[in-house]
């Protein structure tokens, strides 16, 4: 189908995927590629909407299957709308989260069983995944102390407590291990530019030529 790549960003809070996501779209566009920047949950205006419900508000209001179910269906509205046209107009498509965020919150950190996760995406998506996965990794306390200096009100994640966010980490750090010819773990207690070179490096072995 694709004739585009798909980039995602992926870690718990205050990683930088947000400030990668933006440097890696910067010189991506500046070298003439045609880029869309996007993320979830939302990047659609259906999955907009579902994004104030998961990440607004008191941090008990979904139970996990409650929750996957949410992402799942932000996530099918926003590839339906988004980020597969753009895929097949031959853009360059970086997602600010993706799926793996569902397996590391709801699945490592909530406890919804890995295989139901599986189940729920393969039904709602099927065999589509990622080109290539930045999985940001850093201590847990390092990233929610960043995370509080950004302010805003998208805060219900954030404010989950260290345990949760530990489980996160871990959710994450499975992944890398389990796929790692997707998935790169970038250490991302190092500087902005630092991290930024180390994506880049990564991302022009999978870039088609500019057109
Ligand atoms: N490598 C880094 N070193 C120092 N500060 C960083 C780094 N990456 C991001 N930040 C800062 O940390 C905060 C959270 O970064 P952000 O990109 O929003 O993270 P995320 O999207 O992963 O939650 C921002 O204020 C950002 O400027
Ligand atoms: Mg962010």
């Amino acid at each position: 189908m694709a004739k585009g790549i798909f980039i995602t960003l992926e870690g718990g809070e205050g990683g930088g995927k947000s400030s990668q996501a933006r440097m890696l779209g910067d010189v991506l566009t500046s070298r003439g590629y045609n880029v869309l920047l996007t993320r979830e949950p939302g990047g659609s205006t259906g999955a907009e909407a579902i994004r104030r419900l998961l990440v607004e508000g008191p941090g008990g209001k979904w139970d996990g299957i409650t929750e996957a179910l949410l992402h799942t269906a932000a996530r099918r509205d926003h590839l339906v709308n988004v980020v597969w046209p753009a895929l097949d107009a031959g853009k360059i498509v970086i997602s600010d989260r993706f799926s793996d965020s569902t397996l590391a919150y709801q699945g490592s950190a909530y406890g919804v069983a890995k295989q139901v996760l599986l189940d729920l995406y393969k039904a709602a998506i099927g065999d589509f995944k990622p080109t290539i996965t930045f999985i940001l990794d850093l201590p847990v306390d390092a990233g929610l102390a960043r995370a509080a200096s950004r302010g805003g009100k998208e805060t219900r994640y954030e404010s989950m407590g260290e345990e949760f966010h530990i489980k996160v980490r871990q959710g994450f750090l499975d992944i890398a291990k389990d796929e790692p010819g997707r998935c790169k773990l970038v250490d991302a207690t190092k500087d902005l530019e630092t991290i930024h070179r180390a994506i880049l490096a990564d991302v022009d072995k999978v870039l088609p030529p500019v057109k």
